[in-house]
């Protein structure tokens, strides 16, 4: 081989290896973010505590992971491709665990037309599962490159847990931070420590929609009612007397068909 032939190739070689080498976000926490608070707390959480383990990641409305240039999302520039959404697993996931997080991508994919596959050499755009950050976390929608959807090993590592971490990566917000949840129900900061108030904020009805389908207390993406409670007692009480809300188990119908409306699933609906 010549020599200009070699230097052709390691050329044509090393353009490959950075194109197929992916771009990561870089991940930026609040300024007072308390790694090890969030560890401990994620790591004592239990499934009878009346909260779910992903409040707990120490980030806006719990597990909201922010761009530090845009807080809010649109829905148009926000969404994935072809309802296609490929994904990386950071190295050192166990079989066992990576198994728990296809079965929450398997479970909204037996529902929906979106799809989740594993990254591909062009891909721009993707999420890389996790294990070694703080907390359960993700981005809202779509940012662009590749973003992390954080799953501390652990209580993190959960179907439920995945699930709603893919639906905020779709584009899915909190049910409970919906402009209109004033109508369904009370938020009672007298239980909440002034520093956790903005976990309640309403989203802005320009930035959130529920399609018209109404509010859903049996959503996975609605928090239950001691979420952020500093005494134990309630702090969202449902207007209707019986409902019953934080399951983080399952996506409900109603979060199916958001997602099967905002990608333009028809054969879903
Ligand atoms: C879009 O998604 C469908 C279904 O997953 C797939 O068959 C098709 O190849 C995708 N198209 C592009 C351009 O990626
Ligand atoms: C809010 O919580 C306080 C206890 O901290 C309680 O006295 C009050 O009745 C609650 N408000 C409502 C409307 O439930
Ligand atoms: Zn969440």
């Amino acid at each position: 081989m010549s020599m200009t032939c070699r230097v052709y190739l390691l050329a044509v070689l090393s353009f490959r290896l950075a194109l197929a080498t992916p771009m990561l976000l870089k991940i930026s926490y609040p300024a007072d973010y308390d790694a090890a608070a969030v560890v401990t707390a994620i790591s004592d959480w239990m499934a009878d505590m009346g909260t779910s383990v992903w409040s707990l990641s120490g980030l806006r409305q719990g597990d909201i992971m922010d761009v530090p240039t845009r807080n809010a999302i649109t829905a148009p520039s926000a969404k994935w491709k072809n309802a296609t959404m490929p994904y990386l697993f950071q190295n050192g996931f166990r079989p066992e665990e990576k198994v728990v997080i296809m079965r929450g991508m398997k479970m909204i994919m037996s529902k929906s037309c979106f799809r989740f596959r594993p990254f591909r050499y062009g891909d721009s755009d993707f999420v890389n599962f996790v294990h070694d950050e703080y907390g359960c976390w993700s981005y809202l929608g779509r940012v662009g490159g590749g973003q992390m959807i954080s799953l501390q090993r652990g209580n993190c590592i959960q179907t439920g847990v995945v699930a709603h971490e893919l639906l905020h990566a779709a584009g899915f917000d909190h049910q409970h931070n919906a402009p209109d949840r004033d109508y369904y129900i009370f938020i009672n900061y007298t239980n909440l420590d002034t520093e956790d108030f903005e976990h309640f904020d309403k989203a802005s009805a320009s930035e959130y929609t529920d399609f018209r389908l109404g509010y859903d207390y049996k959503s996975i993406m609605h928090y239950g009612r001691t979420a952020f409670s500093k005494n134990g007692l309630d702090t969202i009480i449902p207007y209707e007397k019986y409902a019953r809300i934080g399951q983080n188990k399952i996506p409900s119908a109603k979060d199916y068909k958001k997602l099967n409306i905002l990608y333009g699933c028809n054969e879903f609906l």
